[in-house]
């Protein structure tokens, strides 16, 4: 390094005008080391990126370029051995690089930065880890999409009591369940695939905040970091952050999805319920009560919705009221996003663990599926239909026979046509066959609607576009 004052004084990047260091608390504060070190891999892509441009456009010569990339690479095994000692004093990832490129390869480090600013830098490297975690995500959704699929096509029959208010509502399959949750994720997906179209665009080359006077090739690192094309207002690039707000937008309306289907899997494992059975690999037990299997994975799922949703408005509430370009305040980015993105990750895993591996008590399901009048729509629908009668009508005669079956102690199909009769003279034996719930569900085959057939259907839709 040309100038090399010792890290003690002022700092060694950026401290020409500086007379001293900073205090502790200054040093403490400002630091980003601690988290954006997770950016390494990104920040020397964009350099190599950057340098190589450089040269192309006659900005630095060849030679220098070689040291550089050369250099860039030799560190990049160094911090992937763990051999790099990374110093809170060089604040951030983007210094700790540069500074050790300087010891490698001397002067020639010094011109990578030409060009560029730690604005337009940090940008990039930033914009490179969503894309690529983004794109993780959405093959963790496709993973967790095929688990559904399997379970729903292995359940297409398997009635199950559909709920509104969580009360019994209308028999459904559960296959048919299933294939809610494959909508809910597949918008999650969609999402994603959107948010990763929005963001594909290479913010280097803005540099502090106006551009530069070099004549740079906007186009060319564009595309050499895998970049549609570059951003086209640099005001705009190095103080936007919608990428990073998206991502957690994304992931805050994906994990309320997990955390709804954590709920109904620990209201499905409960002995009342005993819907389903929670594998050894995803439950655990209780060190006093040795009963017990504990749904722990899908509580921490539901959880963890928690922090992914703190993040989402911790960034917008850094955001909110920043006047153009950038400021510091963005540097508090980046650790709401790796922890949204972390604990994401491993709720989508557990999930997918979970519903591959849980037992489906069919039997258990089809139980409550008969229970609780669940087919008393089908009745006041079949007065409609064959006795026709207007539908609040039918609707106020079901609700007599609800009635007096409740008072009976029985299911509706358990009352005698005579009661029957009694309650509408229209009604005659053939109305046994759709009070049962394979009746009802088998008869409900409108778009959409859980009949078996339809339910394949749509399984067959979600297959051709997984
Ligand atoms: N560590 C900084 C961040 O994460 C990098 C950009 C610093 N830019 C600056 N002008 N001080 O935001």
């Amino acid at each position: 390094m040309a100038d090399t004052k010792d890290a003690t004084s002022s700092n060694q990047m950026w401290g020409g005008r500086f007379a001293s260091g900073p205090d502790a608390i200054m040093e403490e504060i400002n630091a980003s080391i601690g988290f954006d070190k997770k950016l390494f891999a990104q920040d020397i892509r964009g350099s190599i990126a950057h340098a190589t441009m450089l040269a192309e456009k006659g900005i630095i010569s060849p030679e220098d370029k070689d040291q550089i990339v050369s250099g860039l690479n030799t560190i990049l095994s160094e911090i992937e051995s763990g051999q790099f000692e990374f110093s809170r004093k060089l604040e951030d990832i983007h210094m700790n690089v540069e500074a050790r490129l300087a010891t490698l390869i001397g002067p020639a480090a010094g011109r990578l930065h030409t060009a560029r600013s730690r604005n337009d830098q940090v940008a990039l490297d930033f914009r490179l880890w969503v894309k690529e975690e983004l794109t993780k995500t959405e093959r963790m959704l496709t993973d967790l999409i095929a688990a559904f699929l399997d379970r729903a096509e292995e359940h297409a029959e398997t009635v199950m009591p559909g709920f509104t208010h969580l009360q019994t509502a209308q028999p459904v399959t559960f296959g048919h369940h299933c294939m809610a949750y494959v909508e809910m994720f597949g918008r999650d997906r969609a999402r994603v695939r959107h948010a990763i179209d929005h963001l594909d665009e290479s913010p280097i080359g803005a540099a502090a905040l106006a551009g530069t006077g070099f004549p740079i090739d906007r186009h060319m690192t564009a595309k050499a970091l895998g970049f549609r094309e570059p951003t086209r207002n640099s005001i705009d690039t190095v103080s936007d952050r919608d990428f990073a707000l998206e991502f957690l937008s994304v992931a805050a309306i994906c994990a309320m999805h997990l955390s709804r289907l954590a709920e109904e899997i620990v209201i499905w494992s409960t002995p009342q319920f005993g819907f389903v059975r929670l594998s050894d690999a995803f439950s655990t037990g209780s060190s006093i009560m040795p009963q017990k299997k504990n749904p722990d994975a899908a509580e921490l799922v539901r959880a963890k919705t928690g922090r992914i949703n703190g993040s989402l408005v911790a960034l917008l509430t850094v955001m909110k009221g920043l006047p153009l370009a950038y400021s510091k305040d963005m540097q508090e980015d980046k650790e709401q996003v790796f922890d949204a993105a972390e604990n994401l990750e491993l709720a989508i895993a557990a999930m997918t663990g979970m519903m591959r591996d849980m037992t489906i008590r069919e039997d258990r399901m089809r139980a409550a599926a008969g229970s609780g009048y669940s087919t008393a729509t089908d009745l006041a629908d079949w007065l409609v239909r064959e006795a026709g009668l207007p539908f609040r009508d039918a609707h106020h005669a079901t609700g007599h026979a609800v009635a007096l079956a409740e008072k009976k102690g029985c299911e509706l199909a358990e009352l005698s046509l005579d009661e029957l009769k009694a309650i509408n003279p229209a009604i005659n034996d053939k109305v046994f066959d759709v009070l049962t719930v394979d009746a009802s569900v088998a008869s409900r085959q409108s778009f959409g609607g859980t009949a078996p057939s339809e339910v394949r259907k749509q399984i067959a839709y979600w297959r051709g576009r997984n």
